[in-house]
């Protein structure tokens, strides 16, 4: 069983921003954390990684890294380190990016398809899972490990 999960409900993009920023902010005293996003296309992972954003004070837009791999959003309280791994074929091709580098960074990593590939799945410390629940309505489970 995991050590903690906590469920939400949310009735827009913006509460889940919203939702993204509140857990951002809880994290400035930890750094370093790897949280990982599950759920379906257009479940609201991106929107919760923008408002993760917003929580550290970031300034700049956040659009998912899907042909970069990695954005690194700069000027807030941590460095926010956003990757997408939908389009990806092989882990490898992001340690060539350096994914490594910013996962043991003091910075927050945080991954959209975090269970795609087991051996990163097993690195988050944070897990969220985001489910459709209707056309603005989604199930947030915020799961610590
Ligand atoms: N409660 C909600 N929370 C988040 N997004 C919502 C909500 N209600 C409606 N939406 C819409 O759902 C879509 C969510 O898109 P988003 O890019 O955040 O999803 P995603 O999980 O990152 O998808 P992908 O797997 O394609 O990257 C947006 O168009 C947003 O406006
Ligand atoms: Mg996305």
């Amino acid at each position: 069983m995991d050590a903690k999960a906590d469920v939400y409900v949310t009735n827009s993009p913006e509460e889940t921003e919203a939702l993204g920023a509140e857990l951002a902010k809880g994290l400035l005293s930890s750094p370093g954390e790897v949280i990982g996003l599950v759920g379906e296309l257009g479940a609201g992972k991106t929107s919760f990684v923008r408002g993760m954003a917003r929580g550290l004070g970031v300034k700049g837009c956040v659009k998912s890294p899907s042909f970069t791999l990695i954005n690194v959003y700069e000027g807030g309280s941590l460095p926010l380190y956003h990757i997408d791994l939908y389009r990806l074929a092989k882990l490898e091709e992001l340690y060539g990016a350096g994914l490594e580098e910013y996962i043991y960074a003091k910075g927050i990593s945080v991954i959209e398809w975090a269970d795609k590939f087991p051996a990163l799945y097993a690195e988050c410390n944070i897990i969220v899972i985001f489910s459709y629940k209707g056309e603005d309505m989604r199930e947030i489970e915020i799961r610590r490990r």
